[in-house]
């Protein structure tokens, strides 16, 4: 197994030799440098600590560098999260020997340039969404990972949402034809994070940072829901209305909520609303879709949940009913608790973990990849066009590499 180095000086690689790649005790060893210890770094970190408690893995997953800017907040990072060693620069990591799987957990000005790097120095790449914050810098990490696949490096999109097992479930449920044919897919994202006066430093309001405020941050989850849902489907045209906060002394410089309206090539009709300023709101995402044999509806402030209505009971006992999504044969949930016993937000990053590491070992290709959140940026792109053009319908930009928004599920 990798030697303990310490967490003595950041940056402070392994001797060479020091980390091998088959530890005593026979499973090969995975390399993970992490980079970013804030949020996503945490729940990130409990995911590579967790997935090979929970899951059969090939290998074991060696927590070898958590990355920050400033050393000493590094150092403590790697001790708290249980990483091996820090680091203060990215570039580092991307070079060390005993690094396999670059984990990109910074803000989404650096996706591109972090990814494109560690792709070109032969790490497999898991980036935290959205994949970037333009369409440009999304198209040049779309072909660094097309270059790297034919190497055998593998990357994905950290769109974690498609890893709760409700939702998991509810696209086995389009997929079996219980739904039937999608007719209509709404769905919001509503947070309150951004009401208050004291918010304005974080990197979120800076557009050169973290992009297109509520409707990229939180409308691209949505996009990459649609795309995982309907698979096959898109969105082809957009319509978009914003605002932003405009009170005295705060006035920002992207949207804090937006509606956007959107028509599928099949013809669905999709809407999406966001905000970051709705009271009382601190992490609801909420989907409803009909479809032609059921409808179905999910809340993420009761994730353990999955509503479905079907005619299959006669007209006067039918109404949704409440599916509580623990039972061992749920996905995912062959590696958690008895039935009932209720799974949490960290829960489906653990899952990404788990499907990225059985990607890389078997050299299969992952979802939602590169190319799946350049479709999602695309759609992002032309709301926001949409909203430049006084909310005029906006045709989507195909991308240039088709792909189907699939991903590899847990095989039963
Ligand atoms: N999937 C989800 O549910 C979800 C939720 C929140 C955030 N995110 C995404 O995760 C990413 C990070 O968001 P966050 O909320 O964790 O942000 P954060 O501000 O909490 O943490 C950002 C981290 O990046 C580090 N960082 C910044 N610049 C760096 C640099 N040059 N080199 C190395 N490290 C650097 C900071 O030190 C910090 O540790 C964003 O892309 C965000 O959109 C995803």
């Amino acid at each position: 197994m990798t030697t303990h180095t310490g967490i003595g000086k950041t940056g402070q690689a392994p001797a060479a030799g020091a980390a091998t790649r088959r530890p005593p005790t026979g499973k090969p060893a995975l390399g993970i440098g992490l980079i970013g210890h804030g949020f996503m770094g945490a729940v990130h970190s409990h995911a590579w600590r967790t997935a090979p408690h929970s899951f059969e893995l090939p290998c074991k997953l060696s927590m070898n560098v958590i990355c920050g800017r400033d050393e000493e907040r590094a150092r403590n990072a790697a001790v708290k999260l249980g990483w091996r060693s820090a680091a203060s620069g990215w570039r580092e990591v991307i070079q060390r020997a005993d690094i396999d799987i670059v984990d990109i957990c910074a803000p989404p000005h650096l996706h591109g340039e972090i990814a494109v790097a560690a792709l070109a120095a032969g790490k497999h790449v898991l980036c935290e969404k959205p994949l970037a914050n333009s369409v440009g810098d999304a198209l040049a990490m779309t072909e660094a990972a097309r270059l790297a696949r034919a190497q055998g490096i593998r990357s994905m999109v950290g769109y974690n949402y498609r890893r709760l097992p409700a939702l998991a479930l509810a696209r086995q449920l389009l997929r079996d034809g219980t739904v039937g044919d999608p007719r209509r897919l709404h769905a919001s994202y509503l947070q309150d994070w951004a009401c208050g006066p004291d918010v304005a430093q974080s990197w979120r309001f800076d557009p050169g940072i973290g992009g297109a405020g509520a409707l990229g941050d939180l409308g691209c989850h949505l996009v990459d829901l649609f795309r995982y849902l309907c698979a096959g489907d898109r969105i082809q045209a957009v319509a978009c209305v914003q605002t932003a906060v405009r009170d005295p002394g705060q006035q920002r410089d992207v949207d804090d909520a937006a509606v956007l309206l959107g028509l599928s090539a099949s013809g669905i009709p999709v809407s999406f609303d966001v905000s970051r300023v709705a009271r009382g709101y601190k992490n609801a995402l909420r989907l409803e879709l009909d479809g032609s044999g059921a409808s179905l509806r999910f809340d993420l402030e009761r994730m353990n949940e999955l509503q479905l209505f079907s005619d299959d009971v006669g007209v006067g006992t039918q109404g949704f009913r409440r599916m509580l999504i623990s039972e061992p044969g749920h996905p995912y949930l062959s590696g958690w608790w008895p039935p009932g016993h209720l799974l949490g937000f960290e829960h489906a990053f653990v899952h990404q973990v788990r499907d990225f590491v059985l990607s890389v070992t078997s050299a299969a290709d992952p979802a939602p990849s590169f190319e799946d959140g350049l479709a999602v940026q695309l759609v992002i792109a032309a709301a926001q066009a949409s909203w430049e053009c006084g909310s005029a319908w906006t045709q989507v930009a195909h991308p240039p590499v088709a792909s189907d928004g699939n991903h590899r599920q847990e095989q039963r």
